[in-house]
Formats: structure tokens, C-alpha cells, sequence
């Protein structure tokens, strides 16, 4: 499916984006492994989330859908899970897989997980590492990728570790291989992130004591059924809080957004650069601050991102990169080389989309240097990577003529719907299946 972007008139209205896919993933899994019966309301429908749902139920889990966006997920137990009759699909889901990998490192039976092109490229020894410190037996292909084959029946104890990558789908493989080993698991980090499995833990029931960068728990504990409310996902907000931004005279609400600070780097950076963004009616939602976002359109200029603001927007930067190259000024980014193994390697795929248009990017090996103006028309790849296809819808909306973008069907991992949301706000985006 290819898309193309046409430069768009102001944008306005209310656009409530999708659930979020991190909150969407744990809903599923500890709800699964709970005792009873958890309704989720704000499901992700999207094609990882709904991979993860797909997994569970092949290993004996009743999930029922009563209504778009809502689960009743009647959880097995910690022990109830049974070996599924092949290979568990994670589709392009890193979260998916690596957690997966976790909580299926302590089950009495052996699992295989698969992914697509895109999944079967990306690193997982980060998991498998301290998986294998805790006793757990998995094998991947070359170079620690997938598929991962993972031997049940082994008797996991608890570690103490400090993972060498700010991943929070590392620090949550951990926890979770945590609930099933003998002893205390305990997982440092050198930056916090996103404390998602942490906080649904405890609401779950079970016996978590952590703080920024910082989680530890015992297993032999049980998890109670929960209804978990998902906010909105902050990374779908994104596309909007930029587009609105950069659109003369657009004014955009966002409701009922999710706030996590681990997750809202973005926020912080686009102020630095001058955007007009407002929260309103801040509260409380299931555990999680979630706010009202209202954008106005507001000129921006280039900034030096904040290394320590880095972590905290990892998945926002192919959106960053389109706000920086309609920027007046330089944008630059440093310290985010693990951009390089996310769906795809999105520094050289934004260089070269940006390029493309005709903005001048220096590529680094943890960043780029990113020289706003002008954003011409043109045809740009998104190598498969829904949030690279539509960072560069984003621009088509600024740019001197049409931006033709290849291979978005991967939108549906975590925007199903993504069109019809931006064109009734103002967006010019028609699609094409080739
Ligand atoms: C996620 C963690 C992040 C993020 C991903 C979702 C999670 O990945 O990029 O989209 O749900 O835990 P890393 O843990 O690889 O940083």
C-alpha cells in the first residue's frame, strides 16, 4: 500500500488516536496469567497487540471481544498456560516477542516464537542474556535473532542486573521470567524507562516494590484479575501534536492522552522548539496521568536535543526529524543509536526519506544533524516502518508538492485507521494498493 501527501490547508477538530500499544501488550499478558476474569477497555486493535492476543489464546486462553476496542480475557492463571500446537506469531512486534520471551522462559513447556521480515532482523540476546543468567535455555538463530526456541521445564532463579540498554521490553522480560523464578529479581537501570509492567504488577496484585530505574519482586505470588482502562497512546498523539504544529492557522485537541513522564520526551522537545501545546483537565485514569492535549499552529526553530530527554521520546524521532527539517535552524540529535534496530534502522531511513525532499541531513552513528526550511515533494520508502510512513505523511502536509510514500500497510501494527483520522482533521492523504 503507498500513500501520498499533499500540502493541506489549517488542520482542525478533535482527534482521539488509538490505544496505547505498550499498555495494550501487558493488559493482554498479565490479564492471561491472572486468576479470574479482567476486562480491558481502549484495546489497541492493531496488528501486534491483536498478535499478542492471538498468542494467548493459542496457549489455551479464552479472550472474547464484545465490542471494537474491548477484551474480556479470562486468565488461566500463573500456571495455567498450555504449549501452543507450533510457532507463536509476534508478527512486527519487538514488545511482544521479547516479553514473551520472559514469561515463556518459565512455563513447564517448550515455545517457539516467529516474527515477520522486519521482527526476524532485530536483536534479541539483550533478552536472552539475562534470561539465560536466570537458568532459562534459548536458542536463536546467528547473531541472537529470531526465531526463538525456548525450553520449558527449567527451574528459574532470581538475578540482580543492570541492563547495558535503556529497554524497557528488556527490563519486562526480566520481571516476568522474575514471577516464575526461585528468589528475588531485581533489574537496575542506567536511564529509567517507560514502567508499565511495574505499575500493572501491583495493580494485578502482585508484591513489586520499585521506583525510577529501579524494580524489584519475588515469585511464588498469584496475579489477581484487574480491569485495565488503556489511555491513548502518547506516540499516535505525536504525528498530531507536529502536524498541527507546523500547519498555519490549525488548532487540534487530543483527549484522554496518556502522560507517562517515561514516555513524553517528545513533549519537552517540541516546547524547546517553540510549539504551542497546552494539557487540560489533567487526572488520573487507571493509574496513569492522562490529559487533554490542545495544539496550535506555532513556527519552530532547530534545537540541540537534550541527551537525557533521549530515552524518554524513542519512539517519536522519525516524527522529530520531519518537525526539525521544517524547523528554522538545525536540529541535533545524539546518544540514540538504538534508533538503528527499531523496526527499521530509522536514521538512515529518515536521512535518506529527508534527503529525498531535499532537506539537508547529516547522518550519525547515534543521531543526525538535521538542516530545516524547506520541504520539497518527492518519493520517499518507509522500508515497512509505520511510524517512518507517516512522520512523512506528516510532511507531505508542508511540503512544496506531493510526498509519495512506499510500503505503508504496516500503519495497522499501531494506527489502524490512521487516515480517516488525519484526512477528517485536515490531512490531504489518499492511499493506493499496488
Ligand atoms: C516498548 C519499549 C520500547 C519502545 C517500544 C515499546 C515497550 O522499546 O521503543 O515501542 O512497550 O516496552 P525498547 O525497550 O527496545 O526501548
Amino acid at each position: 500500500m503507498d500513500w501520498t501527501s499533499r500540502r493541506s490547508t489549517a488542520l482542525h477538530g478533535e482527534v482521539i488516536v488509538p490505544g496505547d500499544k505498550s499498555v495494550s501488550h501487558r493488559a493482554i499478558m498479565f490479564a492471561a496469567l491472572a486468576d479470574g476474569e479482567s476486562r480491558i477497555d481502549g484495546f489497541l486493535e492493531g496488528e501486534d497487540t491483536r498478535a499478542t492476543a492471538a498468542a494467548f489464546e493459542r496457549m489455551g486462553v479464552v479472550i472474547q471481544t464484545p465490542s471494537p476496542s474491548r477484551r474480556v480475557v479470562h486468565g488461566v492463571g500463573l500456571h495455567g498456560l498450555r504449549p501452543a500446537d507450533g510457532p507463536l506469531d509476534c508478527g512486527n512486534a519487538g514488545t511482544g516477542m521479547r516479553l514473551l520471551a520472559g514469561l515463556l522462559a518459565g512455563q513447564a513447556f517448550d515455545s517457539v516464537l516467529v516474527g515477520d521480515e522486519s521482527l526476524t532482523r532485530r536483536p534479541m540476546s539483550r533478552v536472552i542474556d539475562p534470561l539465560i543468567a536466570m537458568g532459562a535455555a534459548i536458542q536463536a538463530e546467528q547473531g541472537g535473532r529470531p526465531p526463538l526456541r525456548i525450553r520449558g521445564g527449567r527451574r528459574l532463579h532470581g538475578i540482580q542486573c543492570t541492563p547495558p540498554v535503556a529497554s524497557a521490553q528488556v527490563k519486562s522480560a526480566i520481571l516476568l521470567a522474575g514471577l516464575y523464578a526461585e528468589g528475588t529479581t531485581e533489574v537496575h537501570e542506567v536511564h529509567p524507562t517507560r514502567d508499565y509492567s511495574e505499575r500493572m504488577l501491583a495493580a494485578f496484585g502482585w508484591p513489586i516494590e520499585f521506583e525510577e530505574g529501579w524494580a524489584r519482586l519475588q515469585g511464588g505470588h498469584r496475579l489477581r484479575a484487574t480491569d485495565v482502562v488503556v489511555p491513548a497512546d502518547f506516540s499516535s498523539a505525536a504525528f498530531f501534536l507536529v502536524a498541527a504544529s507546523l500547519v498555519p492557522g490549525s488548532v487540534v485537541c487530543l483527549p484522554a492522552v496518556g502522560l507517562n513522564p517515561r514516555r513524553t520526551g517528545l513533549l519537552d522537545v517540541l516546547r524547546l522548539m517553540g510549539a504551542d501545546i497546552s494539557e487540560e483537565n489533567r487526572r488520573e485514569q487507571g493509574g496513569e496521568v492522562i490529559a487533554d492535549l490542545q495544539v496550535r499552529h506555532a513556527p519552530l526553530h532547530g534545537i540541540d536535543v537534550p541527551l537525557d530527554r533521549v530515552a524518554d521520546m524513542i519512539d517519536e524521532f522519525p516524527i522529530l526529524f520531519v518537525a526539525a527539517a521544517a524547523a528554522r535552524g538545525t536540529t541535533r540529535v545524539r546518544g540514540a543509536a538504538e534508533l538503528r534496530v527499531k523496526e527499521s534502522d530509522r536514521i538512515a531511513l529518515m536521512a535518506r526519506g529527508l534527503r529525498a525532499l531535499g532537506v539537508e541531513v547529516a547522518e550519525h552513528d547515534d543521531g543526525a544533524d538535521i538542516s530545516g526550511g524547506n520541504i520539497g515533494g518527492g518519493a520517499i520508502l518507509s522500508g515497512g516502518d509505520h511510524r517512518i510512513a507517516m512522520s512523512f505523511a506528516v510532511a507531505g502536509l508542508v511540503a512544496d508538492a506531493a510526498v509519495r510514500i512506499g510500503d505503508c500497510a504496516n500503519v495497522a501494527t499501531s494506527f489502524p485507521g490512521f487516515i480517516e483520522l488525519a484526512n477528517r482533521c485536515g490531512f490531504s492523504l489518499d492511499s493506493t494498493t499496488g
